[in-house]
C-alpha cells in the first residue's frame, strides 16, 4: 500500500499525462488547419501515447489498491504562430514533464517506496526519448528555415533511414 502523499502525487501526474494528450491533440488540430497532415499524424500518435502514459498511472494506482482521483483537465491552447512554435512548445512541455517525473522519483525515494520508484523508472527513460525526439524535430525545422538544400537533405535522410538491417 502506498502512502497518501505518494498516491496524491501519482494521481496529479496521471492528470498531467492526460493534459499532455489533450495538448498534442490540440496541436494535431492546428496542423490539420494548416494542411500539414503528416505533422498532424505525428501529433495524433503522440496524443495516443500520452493517454497510454496516463493509463499506466491509473493501472499502477489500481494495483496498489489506491483511490483514483480524476481532476478537471486544463484546456490547451488551439493556436500556434507557426509549426516551429508548436514544436518548441512541445519540447518545453516535455522538459517540464521530465522535471515532474524527477520530483516524483525523489518523493518515492524519500518515502523509501521501492515499488513506486521501480514503476517510475520507465518514465525516467521515456522522458529521455521524448526530449530527444522533440529536440531533433526543432533542430531540423530551424535548419530548414536557414539552410539552402536542407529540405532535400531531409528527404535523403528519410530515404536512408528506411534501410533495413543487413543480413
Ligand atoms: Fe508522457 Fe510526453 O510524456
Amino acid at each position: 500500500m502506498i502512502k497518501e502523499n505518494v498516491r496524491d502525487a501519482l494521481n496529479a501526474q496521471m492528470n498531467r499525462e492526460f493534459f499532455s494528450s489533450y495538448l498534442y491533440l490540440a496541436m494535431a488540430g492546428y496542423f490539420e488547419s494548416v494542411n500539414l497532415k503528416g505533422f498532424s499524424r505525428w501529433m495524433q500518435v503522440q496524443a495516443q501515447e500520452e493517454h497510454a502514459h496516463g493509463m499506466k498511472f491509473y493501472g499502477y494506482l489500481v494495483d496498489q489498491g489506491a483511490r483514483i482521483s480524476l481532476a478537471a483537465i486544463e484546456a490547451p491552447p488551439s493556436e500556434w504562430t507557426n509549426p516551429l512554435d508548436a514544436f518548441e512548445h512541445t519540447l518545453g512541455h516535455e522538459q517540464k514533464v521530465t522535471a515532474r517525473i524527477h520530483d516524483l522519483m525523489e518523493l518515492a525515494m524519500s518515502e523509501m517506496d521501492h515499488a513506486t520508484a521501480g514503476f517510475l523508472q520507465w518514465f525516467v527513460k521515456e522522458q529521455v526519448e521524448e526530449e530527444a525526439n522533440a529536440t531533433e524535430i526543432v533542430f531540423k525545422m530551424k535548419l530548414a528555415s536557414v539552410e539552402k538544400g536542407a529540405v532535400l537533405l531531409y528527404l535523403l535522410d528519410h530515404e536512408l533511414g528506411k534501410r533495413g538491417k543487413s543480413a
